[in-house]
């Protein structure tokens, strides 16, 4: 039986679904949370972008109500458990949510591992993140032996990320096989107000400006597709870049304005206006308490030039990537879809 965390998000979502299509046996953990039908909805909507079939498919899955820093729930939802996948963390770049981003990412991962070590689990996959590999020397492709450098600027996420990923190599020295996968930005439809949805609902809303930095982007289909036979193969113990291409901020939101046949974003954003906005929406943050738009991470990062190397994993299992150009055009259509039913 397969345990997966975080499946009512954009990754676990799109993982559940290739998963129940391989007909095999899940158990997915979900928060006690107001609005459960709001949360289910997004995972049913999620597969309808791949079926008819959604409702079927969905109620083969076992929900068990479990929070990853809640030890006595996470326990209850190990049983009988052999493979997990563990996708649950939180992402923010809000200097306020640094406290709660590490219990969740640092610690709730901790618990996936210990339980992982104590029920002999036979294999982990772990959703990491390009920001836990390091920076390459000037002009230099980032591999997978990239080391993460602590002197370096690092995000709050980024930590925690890193963090996570040495829990996940601790429960590789126990004895549990690991698999980590390293995503770039990864795209993909159904949750339109948080991660790269922004991206696709702020482009068809108007949105005006866009950065020439450079970072990796990847499909959400991808992401689930390689979990899955990584998960299957005899490979362990190894970490995989996950990137289809390595292009502009400026490139994905003109595809993305194209997709939609909206107007391109004409507003470029060098590096003194970035500056000034996030130090206004700092400024603003302490007067209406609300979070900034733009922090100066994401700031900076916006600018900052990384590209990726996929070799290792197309090397490994021999993958092809969907190209960025049919990932954007598809994620369009499924959220003209959404707008379209609510
Ligand atoms: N999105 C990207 O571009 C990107 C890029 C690289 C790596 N990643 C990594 O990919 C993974 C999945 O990201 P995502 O984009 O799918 O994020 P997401 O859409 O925000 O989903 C996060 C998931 O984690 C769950 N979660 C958060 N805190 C939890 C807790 N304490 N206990 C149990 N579940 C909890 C959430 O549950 P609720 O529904 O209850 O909130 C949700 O299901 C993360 O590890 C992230 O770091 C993401």
């Amino acid at each position: 039986m397969i345990l997966v965390t975080g499946g009512t998000g954009l990754v676990g979502s799109h993982l559940l679904y290739q998963l129940v299509l391989q007909n095999k046996s899940v158990v997915a953990i979900h928060r006690k949370k107001g609005n459960l039908s709001q949360s289910f909805g997004s995972v049913k909507n999620v597969f309808s972008y791949y079926t008819d079939n959604f409702e079927a498919l969905f109620s083969s899955i076992i929900w068990v109500e479990a929070d990853i820093t809640d030890i006595t729930s996470l326990t209850v939802a190990f049983q009988n458990i052999t493979h997990v996948y563990h996708c649950a963390a939180m992402i923010s770049f809000g200097r306020k949510d640094y406290r709660k981003m590490r219990k969740i990412n640092i610690e709730g991962t901790a618990n996936i591992v210990n339980l992982c070590i104590a029920k002999q689990i036979k294999k982990l996959c772990f959703v990491s993140s390009v920001a836990a590999v390091g920076k390459p020397l000037i002009g230099n492709q980032i591999t997978e032996d990239n080391e993460w450098n602590i002197a370096e600027n690092n995000s709050g996420y980024a930590i925690t990320k890193y963090g996570s990923e040495n829990e996940v190599w601790r429960a590789s020295q126990e004895g549990v096989d690991v698999v980590i996968v390293n995503p770039g930005v990864i795209l993909g439809g159904g949750f339109w107000k948080s991660g790269s949805g922004k991206l696709f609902d702020k482009t068809y809303k108007g949105f005006k400006f866009y950065t020439e930095g450079v970072t990796g982007f990847v499909s959400v289909i991808d992401v689930a597709k390689v979990m899955t036979q990584l998960m299957q193969s005899s490979i362990k113990n190894e970490r995989y870049l996950l990137v289809s291409e390595n292009v502009s901020f400026k490139t994905v939101f003109f595809a993305i304005a194209d997709g939609f046949k909206k107007k391109r974003p004409s507003v470029k954003v060098n590096k003194l206006m970035s500056g000034i906005a996030w130090r206004l929406g700092w400024l603003l943050s302490k007067l209406n308490g609300k979070e900034p738009l733009i922090t100066k991470q994401s700031a900076n990062s916006s600018h900052s030039h990384s590209h990726y190397s996929n070799t290792k994993i197309k090397e490994a299992i021999d993958f092809q990537f969907l190209s960025l150009e049919e990932t954007i055009l598809a994620t369009c259509k499924d959220y003209m879809k959404d707008i379209k039913n609510y």
